[in-house]
């Protein structure tokens, strides 16, 4: 498959957790169970995705570094890095893969602190806040704009 047919998702620290980790906010779906959603709408749009999750900041970048060899777009949910990770903003900013960012939540509803996203002026656009549909949201977006 061409290059411009690969998603590359990405999922941030502590979402390995899903299912278990706060579900008043976060829901009840595991982690797997939404990549599966993920998979299956990939398949509907014919589209290849890979999916990667990592609690490690430099793991995070050196994936995004990666990316341009052999994907034509990013999702990204980049979790409590959003708010703190220069790096992160940085590695999006320099490998010009064009990214979408979601949040399972509404990141503009919580603490002050979320309110805030570090890489929101390096991605396309963003989604927060519709659970596993903000991921599969951003896939239709990125399989869009490919
Ligand atoms: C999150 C929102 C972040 O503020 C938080 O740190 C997460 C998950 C979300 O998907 O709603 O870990 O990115």
């Amino acid at each position: 498959m061409a290059k411009k047919r690969r998603v590359l998702v990405l999922h941030g620290p502590n979402l390995n957790l899903l299912g278990k980790r706060q579900p008043e906010i976060y829901g009840r779906l595991t982690l797997e169970q939404i990549n599966r959603k993920i998979r299956s709408l990939a398949n509907e749009l014919r589209v290849e995705v890979e999916i990667r999750q990592s609690n490690s900041e430099g793991e995070l970048v050196s994936w995004i570094q990666q990316s341009a060899k052999e994907f034509g777009a990013i999702v990204i949910n980049a979790a409590a890095y959003t708010h703190s990770s220069v790096a992160l903003r940085d590695a999006l900013a320099a490998t010009g893969v064009p990214a979408i960012e979601v949040h399972i939540s509404n990141i503009y509803r919580r603490e002050e602190f979320r309110k805030r996203s570090l890489i929101a002026e390096v991605v396309m656009g963003q989604i927060a806040g519709f659970g596993v549909n903000s991921y599969l949201l951003g896939l239709r977006a990125a399989v869009d704009y490919l």
